[in-house]
């Protein structure tokens, strides 16, 4: 099968971390007889230095052309200490999310076994927690407008909108998971003081006597903040809103150990994207330190959603499980006897070859 895939490696640790997903990626290709073609586009801070665009509109012609993107990491800290920078490399992010249409981010929050020491919580409390988060992400307060400042400055304002189809179309989504997993859906709100929440659980109590099958619940933000932490067990599918999602899918990530091993999937009405959660990591950038996993394991996300490939994806979970299980890792999880990043992807691309599958 011919994959075409954009490649926007971005800012920080990006190109390094998306070099070793791209080994993987051809050793899977060669091992199952597919072609690969690669696309490179520039995007974040390095699109701005050399486009003055963060998302500049050939990257976004190549993600059109492309049967999936494979996303680095996008931020510099140029910008962020800079409140009055007009563009800045997260922009970029977000028009690549509206002008693809992304809706969903797919987030898999799972455990490691040889890893639960690193969690920071204790190992009863996150043994065999395994959840799916769903991120709205083209809606609410991120995209709302209207959004500004006063004139004399003093006052600033974002605008929380929801449209019933947005809800409706992420809330079927949910579903869609739930079904094929446990059958147990959380959706996540602050129905009690927020007018787009209360659209939300109307919505999804409208879809609920489609899906017979599953048990739908509705929790509040702060208690669902609460209960990932003391429970993370509990969850099966969560589903929730644009910024909700942010916050709670970033406390979910680090129950795991490394942020570093998280994939996610962006999904929609074009190109699905699929890139790490971590983010650009400017401290490590160019130094071969940082964890390839997470970039690896969005590969796999790739070789599921976006090819219908299941099995190349399981060929890439495996060499990962086995990476972790023999040590075969970069600083963040082994300080004291680290693989570098590349020595990772070289690794994992290695013992494609081998495995069963
Ligand atoms: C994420 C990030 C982005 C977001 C930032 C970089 C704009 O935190 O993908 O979760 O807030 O959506
Ligand atoms: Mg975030």
């Amino acid at each position: 099968m011919e994959l075409k895939i954009a490649v926007l490696a971005g800012d920080g640790i990006g190109p390094e971390i998306t070099a070793q997903a791209i080994k993987v990626i051809n050793a899977v290709c060669r091992r199952m007889g597919h072609d690969p073609y690669y696309r490179e586009a520039l995007v974040g801070a390095v699109a701005i230095d050399k486009t003055g665009d963060p998302y500049p509109e050939e990257t976004h012609k190549i993600c059109m052309e492309s049967d999936a993107v494979l996303f680095g990491a996008i931020g510099d800290p140029r910008f962020d200490n800079d409140p009055n920078a007009t563009v800045r490399p997260e922009k970029g992010l977000l028009s690549m999310r509206r002008k693809l249409g992304l809706y969903a981010n797919i987030r898999p929050v799972m455990t490691f076994p040889s890893l639960l020491h690193k969690s920071p919580l204790r190992k009863d409390i996150v043994e065999g927690a395994e959840f799916v988060a769903i991120r709205e992400l083209t809606g609410g307060i991120y995209f709302g407008r209207p959004q500004g400042r006063s004139e004399d400055g003093n006052t600033a304002y974002d605008t929380c909108v929801y449209h019933r189809y947005e809800i409706e179309r992420i809330c079927r989504l949910a579903f869609d998971f739930a079904m094929k997993r446990r059958k147990k859906l959380t959706m996540v709100d602050k129905a009690n003081v927020l007018a787009t929440s209360r659209l939300w659980r109307e919505t999804m109590q409208s879809l609920a006597p489609s899906f017979p099958e599953v048990e739908v619940e509705y929790m509040f933000v702060d208690n669902a903040a609460m209960q990932i932490i003391q429970w993370p067990g509990r969850f099966d599918v969560l589903v929730t809103e644009n910024m909700f999602g942010d916050i709670l899918t970033d406390e979910a990530s680090v129950i795991t150990g490394s942020l570093g091993l998280l994939p996610s999937a962006s999904i929609g009405m074009h190109t699905s994207v699929f890139e790490p959660i971590h983010g650009s990591y400017p401290q490590a950038a160019g130094r071969n330190i940082a964890n390839p996993l997470a970039t690896v394991l969005s590969a796999a996300l790739m070789f599921e959603y976006a090819f219908n490939l299941g099995a190349e994806a399981d060929l890439i979970r495996q060499v990962v499980d086995r990476s972790l299980a023999e040590g075969v890792v970069t600083e963040d999880i082994d300080p004291v006897k680290p693989e570098s990043t590349s020595e990772v992807g070289d690794w994992l691309a290695a013992r494609i070859e081998d495995v069963t599958t």
